[in-house]
């Protein structure tokens, strides 16, 4: 039997995964089982209805993750798996990992099962060899994971990293066939992902990166900005989980109990410095852009900024569906790795 194809793509805010019977986009936190009811809905939240799993790893407390896990558990008793360092060797990181091949791995029938795993680091991560020997090495091999109470075992067979935005890039040149558009084949592309901790522009020739910069900065620091300077104007504490809210809803009103901050104009200017700096390391970075055959932007936060930044460089595109174009791309790769199988 062939292997089972399985894509995730571990961002610093949000895991996105995808195999053949499933997919999903989890926050990349995880809690402690006992800090459940630890919102300030407390114990009226009642966590069988939340959407959050169990899990366990040999010798390790439970933990818990899953789509609801901020309001199953008071986020400053979350652990980030974000980290500007190597993040690679965390064992919240491990936990990360496993928990999201756990969760594809429940789509399945089998319980012990073996997996060609694609998925990618930051562009400049995977030039420190340290960085992705260590994570090759947590990838490779048997992962024992208990979900909810049953043991999954999940034996990573075959694995391949690649840079992030060369999943999206994968995504929008490869086609039903799996065949590579000539644009990427033989061409030049720009792409640019707004992350939720990596802001990345990257140059890729023939398939193969030749210039870029990646940012230790993405969407989580915009927020946190915006709600700085919004704290200092109110005089209040305003978390920046609310400015990220009112920009997803686009009323730009920070809204919690019974208060309510208008922050439009903090985040038209924040938006105004982001798209400079972006604008400033692809001006830096490109040669001629009349040799450039496409231009991409990718990533959740090109939801918003995209616009902004396509105002200033007409010749930018946002891919669709940004958020999961990289692991749609990561897929892509599995499945035209294994044909023939
Ligand atoms: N529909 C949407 N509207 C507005 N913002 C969105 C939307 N979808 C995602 N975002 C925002 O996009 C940001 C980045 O999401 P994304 O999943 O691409 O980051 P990531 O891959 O986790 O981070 P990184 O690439 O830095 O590791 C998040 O902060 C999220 O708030
Ligand atoms: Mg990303």
């Amino acid at each position: 039997m062939g292997l089972i194809n399985f894509a995730i793509d571990f961002g610093n805010g949000y895991v996105k995964a995808k195999s053949d019977k499933g997919s999903f986009v989890i926050p990349s936190k995880i809690g402690y089982a006992d800090n459940i009811g630890s919102t300030s809905l407390g114990d009226s939240l009642d966590s069988e209805t939340l959407d959050i799993h169990y899990y366990a790893r040999k010798d390790e407390p439970t933990y818990v993750a899953g789509s609801d896990i901020e309001k199953a558990i008071n986020p400053s008793q979350l652990v980030n798996t974000n980290s500007a360092n190597n993040r690679y060797k965390m064992v919240a990181f491990k936990q990360l990992v496993d928990f999201s091949l756990a969760e594809l791995s429940s789509y399945e029938d089998s319980k012990n099962i073996e997996v060609r795993l694609i998925t990618g680091m930051p562009s400049n991560d995977i030039y420190m060899k340290e960085r992705k020997e260590a994570f090759e090495r947590f990838l490779l091999g048997t992962h024992v994971v208990e979900r909810d109470g049953d043991e999954w075992v999940i034996n990573v067979k075959e694995l391949k990293i690649i840079e992030q935005p060369l999943g999206t890039l994968l995504n929008v040149y490869l086609n039903d066939e799996m065949r590579v558009h000539k644009d990427l084949q033989e061409g030049t592309i720009v792409v640019i992902d707004f992350g939720s901790g990596t802001t990345i522009v990257d140059i890729y020739k023939n398939m193969k990166r030749i210039g870029g910069d990646t940012l230790n900065e993405g969407m989580i620091k915009f927020y946190k900005d915006i709600a700085f300077q919004a704290s200092n104007e109110y005089s209040d504490k305003i978390d920046s989980e609310y400015i990220e809210a009112g920009i997803k809803n686009k009323d730009f009103i920070a809204k919690f109990g019974e208060k309510a901050y208008d922050f439009k104009d903090f985040y038209k200017s924040m938006i105004f410095k982001k798209v400079q700096s972006v604008v400033g390391i692809y001006e830096n970075e490109i040669g001629r852009e009349s040799l450039v055959n496409g231009f991409l932007v990718t990533g959740g936060g090109s939801t918003f900024i995209g616009d902004d930044l396509i105002k200033q460089k007409g010749n930018f595109k946002v891919v669709d569906r940004p958020q999961t174009s990289t692991v749609e791309g990561y897929f892509k790769l599995a499945k035209s790795l294994g044909k023939g199988e």
